[in-house]
C-alpha cells in the first residue's frame, strides 16, 4: 500500500489509474480505525479497481477545541488495518496541505444540516462539507463510502453531491456493531470497559422501543427517560425524524421512512455517543 501526504501525488497517482480505465472508490475517515471502517475499506476493494482511504483528522468540523484535542491519533495502527483490507492508497495530508488557507466557503443544506447534530454542533456539517468536497475534487472517485452511523452525516452530504454536480455515487454502508450492540465508533476507545457495558444500553434501548406499542412522540419521550434512568448515561437529544429530509415528524403515518436519532454523553469525561434505529 502506498501512503500519499500531497495532493500533487495523489492526484498524479490517481490519474493515471483514471487513463487506464481503472475505478476508483474513496472511503474518506478521520482516522483511529476500527472494524466500522474496515467494512467501507473491504466493500470498496470489492467494488473498485483502486481503493484511497483518506486519513484527514479534519479541524474545521470541530466546533469543541477539546473534542479535537481528545480525538484519537492512531496512524500506524491505521495502515496496517488498511494493508489488510486490501486498500492500495492512503492519503494521510497534513493540515497546511489541505487548508494552505483558511476555507471561508460556506455550505448550507437546511432541514439535514439545521437539525439535531447541526443545531448542537454550529459549523460541523460546514466544515464535513468543506473536507468532503475537497477530497472529492482531489480523488474524483466513482464511488465515496461512508458509514451510516453518522446517519445525518449521509444525507446533508447527498445534498452537497447534487448541490454541486459531483458525479458520483454515495455508498452508505450499514452500522458494525460490538457483540453487546453499541455501535463502533472512534470515540469508544475514550469509554472504560465499565463505561462500554453502560452504553450498550443505548441501543438495547432504542431497539426496545420498537415493541412498546406507543405513539411517535411518547416513544421519543420513553427512550428519554430510559435511558435517562441508567447511571451514567445523559440524552442529549432524541429525534424521530423523516429518513430522507430528516424534518421532525409528528404521526408514524407521516411518512414510509423513519428513523430515530440520539446522541447520548456516557461516563466522566463525558463523552458524546450518537446511533440511531430504523422504525420504518
Ligand atoms: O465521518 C467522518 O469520519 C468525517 O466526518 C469525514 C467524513 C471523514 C470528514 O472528515
Amino acid at each position: 500500500m502506498q501512503i500519499i501526504n500531497t495532493i500533487f501525488q495523489i492526484q498524479e497517482e490517481l490519474s493515471q489509474a483514471r487513463n487506464t480505465g481503472k475505478t476508483i472508490g474513496l472511503v474518506p475517515t478521520m482516522g483511529a480505525l476500527h472494524d466500522g471502517h474496515a467494512s467501507l475499506v473491504r466493500r470498496s476493494v470489492k467494488e473498485n479497481d483502486v481503493t484511497v482511504v483518506s486519513i484527514f483528522l479534519n479541524p474545521t468540523q470541530f466546533n469543541d477545541a477539546k473534542d479535537l484535542e481528545r480525538y484519537p491519533r492512531t496512524l500506524d495502527n491505521d495502515c496496517q488495518i488498511l494493508e489488510q483490507c486490501g486498500a492500495q492508497i492512503a492519503f494521510a495530508p497534513s493540515v497546511a496541505e489541505i487548508y494552505p488557507e483558511p476555507d471561508t466557503r460556506t455550505f448550507s443544506y437546511p432541514p439535514t444540516d439545521s437539525v439535531m447534530e447541526g443545531a448542537r454542533r454550529p459549523g460541523h456539517f460546514n466544515g464535513v462539507c468543506q473536507i468532503v468536497s475537497k477530497l472529492f475534487q482531489m480523488t474524483n472517485p466513482d464511488k465515496a463510502y461512508f458509514g451510516e452511523k453518522d446517519f445525518q452525516q449521509i444525507a446533508v452530504i447527498r445534498r452537497m453531491v447534487q448541490d454541486l454536480g459531483f458525479k458520483l455515487e454515495i455508498v452508505p454502508c450499514p452500522v458494525i456493531r460490538e457483540e453487546s450492540g453499541l455501535a463502533m465508533s472512534s470515540r469508544n476507545t475514550l469509554l472504560s470497559t465499565e463505561e462500554k457495558v453502560t452504553a450498550a444500553n443505548i441501543f438495547r434501548i432504542l431497539r426496545e422501543s420498537k415493541t412498546q406499542g406507543l405513539s411517535l412522540q411518547e416513544t421519543e419521550q420513553w427512550v428519554v427517560s430510559q435511558i435517562n434512568a441508567i447511571d451514567g448515561l445523559e440524552v442529549e437529544y432524541y429525534s424521530i425524524v423523516d429518513g430522507k429530509t430528516l424534518s421532525e415528524l409528528n404521526d408514524w403515518e407521516d411518512s414510509d421512512d423513519i428513523v430515530g436519532c440520539i446522541t447520548v454523553y456516557c461516563g466522566k469525561t463525558p463523552i458524546r455517543l450518537i446511533d440511531h434505529i430504523r422504525y420504518k
